[in-house]
């Protein structure tokens, strides 16, 4: 996830009981970029034992083939393609989600990248742009050019991140596609995983946002799977889990605010499930300072409410991103 799938995010999930393997930011495409330093420092320092995914994001085939020859020096665990960026300034330049409008174009960009990568190619995709008019069409082509692993986030990008997830879809695709398919998008617990694997016959789950509130969610899926006792983080422990947000995340070298801005982003997801009445998120998007900030987060999170259970779902009514749950897309 772009601005938050850094190098020092990807550290502390991989210590709270990482997932099977991890997906970088997107890097951006085109005739005069260079991969990103920030997204390759998260590729070779990582630290979490985890294979990596490099993902992309563009539709110029020969800068693309360019890109992936230079990220095959890297130690990747393969290559995946963005189909799926809601963010306008991006679809409109016929990338991300905006080549979902065009399997024509999809057909030749994924037989040139599919030639370019000896190893694994992965696609994540949405189900389409405004509606599903081409999604045989897409599953088709990801069949032809033998994608080796697709991930479909059940949404159209018109349904940005807030629709109904399309779950039927998703159990579609799996039973279109050769290769294993893994669904995405609001699979907020390790129930909801499990549930949903029965209904979609999905290989996995991609989990975004709900690991960003609950880094612990892959390890509870594990044990959920193996019949273990599943770790309930308490609100002690989520307090512990901001202290290594702001240590691997925060760049220390920033001004204080501009440590408390970054820290909120992360806040924002976690905040859902502090209290059903959003007094957490309230006070604590009011602070200025990361001294001011972390105050909050003791007030709420350590004292008599320290030893509480950290719920599974968010709240009901709380919204994350209040000023960004519009047409603003992938960002944090
Ligand atoms: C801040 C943010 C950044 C994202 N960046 C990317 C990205 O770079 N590549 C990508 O494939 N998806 C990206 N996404 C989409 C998520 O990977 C995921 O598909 C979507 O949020 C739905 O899953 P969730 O409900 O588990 O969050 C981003 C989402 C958010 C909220």
């Amino acid at each position: 996830m772009q601005d938050v799938t850094t190098t020092g995010f990807l550290r502390v999930i991989g210590r709270k009981g990482a997932p099977d393997w991890f997906v970088t930011e997107y890097f951006r495409v085109h005739e005069s970029s260079t991969p990103e330093k920030h997204i390759v420092d998260s590729i070779l320092n990582h630290g979490t034992g985890r294979p990596v995914f490099a993902q992309l994001i563009g539709e110029d085939t020969p800068h693309m083939v360019r890109t992936i020859r230079s990220l095959l020096t890297l130690p990747v665990a393969g290559i995946d393609l963005n189909m799926g960026c809601p963010a306008p300034k991006v679809y409109r330049k016929n990338v991300g989600g905006g080549l979902l409008r065009d399997p024509a174009k999809v057909d030749e960009l994924l037989g040139a990248m599919r030639q370019a990568i000896p190893g694994r190619f992965t696609v994540k995709m949405r189900i389409g742009f405004e509606d599903q008019r081409h999604f045989d069409a897409l599953l088709a082509l990801v069949a032809k050019h033998q994608v080796d692993l697709l991930t479909v986030h059940g949404r159209t990008v018109k349904g940005l991140y807030w629709s109904e997830v399309d779950y039927a879809a998703i159990a579609h695709a799996v039973r279109s596609v050769p290769c294993p398919v893994i669904a995405n998008g609001d699979v907020a617990t390790a129930d909801k995983a499990e549930r949903l694997t029965a209904e979609t016959g999905a290989h996995g789950m991609m989990m975004g946002r709900h690991a960003i509130r609950n880094p612990w969610i892959f390890r509870q899926w594990r044990e959920t799977q193996q019949g273990l006792p599943r770790f309930r983080p308490t609100l002690g422990e989520v307090r512990a889990y901001i202290q290594e947000l702001v240590e691997e995340c925060c760049d220390q070298a920033l001004a204080p605010e501009k440590q408390a801005g970054r820290l909120k982003k992360f806040l924002n997801f976690v905040g859902l499930a502090v209290d059903a009445d959003g007094h957490f998120l309230h006070e604590m998007r009011r602070t200025e300072t990361l001294a001011q900030l972390l105050g909050v987060c003791d007030a709420h999170l350590l004292g008599a409410r320290a030893t509480e259970t950290y719920p599974d779902e968010p709240y009901r009514g709380l919204i994350a991103r209040p000023t960004r749950e519009t047409q603003q897309g992938c960002e944090l």
